[in-house]
């Protein structure tokens, strides 16, 4: 009789803007922002998550503030590594001698070989024995509870902070997969740049981040809000009073692109998806999805019924958790690597 090896099958929703870890048996034990700081001398670590995404723009010369993903991608390999052994310590997983850790981690649907090789490698390097990836869209879709393997096709679009995907899945496969860059962390920039331009003011990276989620993309010139920045002529503190009507008239240009990819994804399908998609609409999941206004946008736009996830925030963590509950029916779903 050989020694018991004890399973630990651990789920990951590596994104840009967030990380969050199933932990088959416990749940979801951590959801983080995707941020890690470093001294700038030793490489250690000061903090990540919250604590790190508060020092974006607010750390001394001597600290490093590193979004280790960008668009969808890992840009920063030993980082992201970095901060997901970081994570997983303080979520209280550790692979241990006598068990053995199974990994899925998702990825976008559209990634290169060499990112996902770098996905695996980051896998491995947390301990995993066997490592699967799982496409966003695909685990998004089985999260929300859509069912992926019916002869019907299921259309879904996740915006998230890196990228938009829009997918149509039937019979458990791809049917057809579009990608963006343009999601939340663009809006971001957008707005940035929006104030640079129109106001001379200079904002922050989460004062951008606020504005977009308080104000959303509509038309409502009544409802406003107080950004804070540099003056970028005197150098000095400037606060200015902005309205959701100006917000929407710099954000519809992104908004616009991800209709775009929508509509890419419908010219592509064959009719009968089509009906099938004409019937049952578009699911929206992902934090970028939840931008007020978008989803009544789409729905002019694309003439189709556009409904959310469940729960938009945790639908590719949730589909994750789905498929260790099965995984042999999920299996096609997977791309698999053994170490
Ligand atoms: N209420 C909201 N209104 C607008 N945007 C929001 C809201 N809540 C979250 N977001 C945006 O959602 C994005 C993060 O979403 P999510 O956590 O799904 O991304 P991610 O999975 O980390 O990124 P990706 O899947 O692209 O790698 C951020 O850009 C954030 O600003
Ligand atoms: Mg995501």
């Amino acid at each position: 009789m050989g020694l018991p090896i004890f399973k630990k099958r651990i789920g990951i929703d590596l994104g840009t803007a967030y990380t969050l870890v199933y932990v088959k048996g416990k749940g979801i034990v951590l959801n983080e922002p995707s941020v890690i700081s470093v001294y700038k001398n030793s490489n250690r670590v000061v903090d990540v998550g919250r604590g790190a995404k508060k020092m974006i723009g607010r750390a001394p010369y001597y600290i490093d503030v590193i979004r280790p993903l960008r668009y969808g991608v890992i840009s920063e390999l030993s980082y992201a590594v970095l901060m997901l052994k970081e994570f997983l310590e303080r979520a209280d997983v550790k692979p241990g001698f006598f068990s053995s850790l199974e990994t899925i981690v998702c990825v976008p649907s559209a990634v290169s070989t060499v990112d996902k090789k770098a996905v695996l490698d980051l896998s491995y390097e947390l301990g995993s024995r066997k490592a699967f990836l799982i496409a966003e869209p695909i685990a998004a879709a089985i999260g929300a509870g859509m069912e992926i393997f019916e002869a019907i096709g299921s259309f879904i679009m996740d915006i998230g902070g890196g990228t938009s995907e829009s997918a149509i899945i039937s019979l458990g496969g791809l049917v057809v997969n579009e990608i963006t860059s343009v999601a939340g962390d663009r809006m971001n920039e957008e707005i940035i740049r929006f104030f640079k331009s129109e106001y001379k003011i200079l904002i922050g990276e989460q004062m951008a981040e606020s504005i977009k989620i308080n104000l959303g993309i509509v038309e409502n010139p009544t409802e406003k809000f107080f950004a804070k920045g540099r003056d970028l002529v005197t150098g000095l503190p400037k606060g200015i009073e902005i309205s959701a009507s100006e917000i929407r008239v710099a954000l519809l240009p992104l908004v616009d692109e991800i209709v775009r990819v929508l509509k890419e994804t419908l010219v592509k399908a064959n009719p009968e998806i089509l009906s099938d998609i004409s019937e049952r609409g578009l699911v929206l999941s992902g934090g970028g999805s939840l931008i007020k206004g978008l989803d009544t946008y789409i729905r002019d736009k694309l003439e189709i019924p556009v409904i959310f996830a469940p729960d938009p925030l945790f639908s590719v963590i949730n589909g994750i958790a789905t498929v260790f509950k099965d995984l042999s029916k999920y299996l096609s779903v997977l791309t698999q690597m053994e170490s």
